[in-house]
């Protein structure tokens, strides 16, 4: 399947890069969620892991995977691995020294998934946990984790606008936390994650967009995944859900909290790989 067309809504195949959670542990606290005197259920974790993966292929997308490695407990997160636009990476520098070690074996992947090259940055940003491109444009967060002169840096060197948006809510400290791209043109969000002249950047850019309650956020609804038409989200949110069926798209509802222990759902796991 490349592409299907139901609903008005089209679908478009995908590629992405995910790392298997064989490894994955909270053994650090780097934000709200994580504690690390709660014992993490690796297996479920893999399992979970393994039913998104399976689901995205049933849905035509190719799924590329990044070997996962000992002490680095949250590689799982593919979304923070980089940031992939028209074939060009941009290589990622963490906030925090506990996931330093996961820079260079993302670099050296999107090096061979990235024909365009890949660059290294020189200053912090989270990749896709607080870049999401949206059409040609590129929104990009920043308050707890990336800095805002690396939005200027993905600017230069992928050549697309940015828009910057401050984060204010320490419960959704990247931008996929609190905002999915649903289209080209069109986005979710939760208004109250960000400052005010976020929400106004935001009610300008996307007037249609769904605005989404706390509870559905709470529980990671927001961290989702979207093909054009299908959206593959947390089952627990079910307000969205109902929004996203309401809009014609196809909400498919999974079980992803193994990995809300460490602070991250579903498009945390999934970092896209744009030709
Ligand atoms: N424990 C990880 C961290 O705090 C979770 C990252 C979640 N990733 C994301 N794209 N939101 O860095």
């Amino acid at each position: 399947m490349t592409s299907s067309c139901a609903g008005g809504r089209r679908a478009r195949a995908r590629r992405y890069l995910m790392c298997r959670p064989t490894y994955f542990d909270v053994r650090y606290a780097i934000n709200p969620w994580m504690d690390p005197h709660r014992p993490v259920d690796t297996a479920r974790a893999c399992a979970q892991w393994e039913a998104l993966r399976a689901l995205y292929r049933d849905l035509g997308h190719t799924v590329e995977l990044i070997e996962p490695l000992p002490g680095l407990p949250d590689m799982v997160y593919a979304a923070n691995g980089g940031l992939v636009v028209g074939g060009r990476a941009l290589g990622v520098l963490f906030r925090h020294p506990e996931r330093r070690g996961e820079q260079a074996p993302y670099l050296r992947r999107l090096a061979r998934l990235a024909p365009g090259g890949v660059y290294r940055p020189a200053f912090c940003n989270e990749g896709e946990g607080d870049f999401l491109p949206v059409g040609e444009m590129i929104l990009a967060g920043t308050g707890f984790r990336s800095e805002p002169a690396a939005h200027a840096e993905a600017a230069r060197v992928l050549g697309r606008p940015v828009h910057s948006l401050t984060l204010v809510d320490p419960r959704f400290y990247h931008l996929d936390t609190a905002l999915c791209v649903l289209d080209d043109d069109l986005v979710a969000y939760l208004p109250a994650a960000f400052d005010d002249a976020a929400r106004r950047r935001l009610a300008t850019l996307f007037p249609d967009a769904i605005r989404v309650s706390e509870a559905d956020a709470a529980v990671f609804g927001l961290n989702a995944v979207s093909d054009g038409r299908h959206v593959v989200l947390s089952a627990a949110a079910e307000g969205f859900a109902a929004d996203l069926r309401t809009r014609g798209f196809e909400p498919i509802g999974v079980e992803f909290d193994e990995l809300r222990r460490g602070g991250g759902g579903i498009k945390c796991a999934t970092l896209e790989i744009r030709a």
